[in-house]
């Protein structure tokens, strides 16, 4: 008898996270069957379709089309409309990546029906509650059969918060087995890419965290930052749709004629990101997966964050934690820019983040199948 997975995306980064996984499945098909389930939480063609292609994942078997929606809208919405697809598909594991709203709303879902969750990116912590993303993090780990850790720290914090060993399987980082596979396919497109925006030396920033965004005067600093650093090397800016709706509002949608050296440009597929992060001279951002794809190539990185829930990229990595202000934000780029890359000589990429994590998962899934 096969053992049926449900797999449950909804947002950017839970496609890189999902797509070795099923990769690894579908090379088990007397093991295994599956199904890809779509919240539509994103679903601008460069938010989504985009990914689906780039990494070669099946199209979604159901898109839920939920949409955009304060939390509450968008969580119970999914809850909603993910509830039958599984009383229907009747699967033997819901599995969830990462700490969006979708990855709570479904994991609930199926908690709720006697479905066992496992949890991919499971005890990532911030200590910071007023992260949506870390409330998400605990109450699924919560209610999860399975949780696939992508660092010892997770191990450690899920054991403090009271769940049983034998849940805990420490496994790597699902998000680097899809950097290792595609890096190649990423450095060919390199020459046109950077032929196309005039790349020589950068900085590449990406920022979307409600904390730095939806605060019109933080995002009014860091512009007036990226301004200034923009005067000594170029910056090139994929805007995700959250921080271009806020800088429309404060009219800095475009570049204006002072910060000629600022790119601001639609969010880039998958490929051309990678090629952009591995080129980078710095990376300014606040994404999770970015410090962690920072991390692995070497390329050093400033988080506009006061905390992370990934603390390997600091300790493992060139990751720098920075304040969201004109100052700090300058002078960390120009010490940033000042130290010489580091190459060669580099501390050892974090514990199991080898390309092999989807792997580990899916033996473990295999152990735990009737
Ligand atoms: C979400 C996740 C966040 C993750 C990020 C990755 C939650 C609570 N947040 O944040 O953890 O780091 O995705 O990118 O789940 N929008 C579009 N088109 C799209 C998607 C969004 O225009 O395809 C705009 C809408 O105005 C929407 C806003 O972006 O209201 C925010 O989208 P939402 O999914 O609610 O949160 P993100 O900021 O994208
Ligand atoms: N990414 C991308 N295009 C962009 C910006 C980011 O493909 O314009 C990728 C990035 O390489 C990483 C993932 O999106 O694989 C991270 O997603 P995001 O920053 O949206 O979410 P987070 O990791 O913060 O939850």
């Amino acid at each position: 008898m096969t053992t049926r997975i449900l797999h449950v995306v909804g947002a950017r980064p839970n496609f890189m996270k999902v797509a070795p996984i099923v990769r690894a499945l579908a090379q088990q098909p007397a093991h295994f069957g599956q199904m890809l389930v779509h919240t539509g939480q994103h679903y601008d063609a460069n938010m989504s379709d985009i990914f689906f292609k780039e990494l070669e994942l099946p199209a979604p078997d159901v898109n839920l089309g939920i949409g955009s929606g304060s939390h509450a809208q968008q969580t119970a919405q999914i809850m909603q409309r993910f509830e039958p697809i599984l009383l229907d598909y009747r699967p033997d594991w819901v599995v969830v990546p990462g700490d969006v709203n979708s990855t709570l709303a479904a994991a609930l879902v199926a908690a709720k029906l006697g479905v066992k969750v496992a949890h991919v990116e499971a005890g990532l912590r911030s200590f910071d509650r007023t992260m949506p993303e870390e409330i998400n993090r605990l109450l699924t780990d919560q209610i999860s059969d399975l949780l696939f850790t992508p660092s010892r720290d997770g191990d450690e914090n899920l054991l403090r918060e009271g769940i049983a060993a034998d849940k805990i399987h420490f496994v790597g980082n699902v998000m680097i087995d899809t950097l290792v596979r595609l890096l190649p396919k990423a450095e060919a497109r390199w020459p046109h890419l950077q032929a196309t925006h005039h790349l020589d030396r950068y900085l590449l920033v990406t920022l979307h965290r409600p904390s730095n965004v939806d605060d019109p005067n933080t995002l009014a600093e860091i512009m007036a930052a990226l301004g200034e650093i923009g005067q000594e090397i170029d910056v090139i800016f994929p805007v995700h749709p959250r921080t271009r709706a806020r800088l429309a509002q404060i009219e800095v949608a475009e570049p204006k004629s002072s910060i000629q050296n600022l790119q601001l440009v639609e969010p880039l597929g998958y490929l051309d990101f990678l090629a952009m992060q591995a080129h980078a001279a710095l990376v300014l951002t606040d994404s999770g997966g970015v410090q962690e794809e920072t991390t692995y190539l070497g390329v050093p990185c400033l988080t506009a964050r006061p905390n992370t829930e990934r603390p390997v990229t600091i300790t493992h990595g060139v990751n720098r934690l920075v304040a969201s202000t004109q100052t700090a934000l300058v002078e960390a780029a120009r010490q940033a820019l000042r130290q010489a890359r580091p190459t060669g000589q580099r501390a050892p990429r974090p514990e199991l983040w080898d390309g092999h994590a989807a792997e580990r998962i899916v033996e473990v899934l295999k152990r735990h199948s009737v």
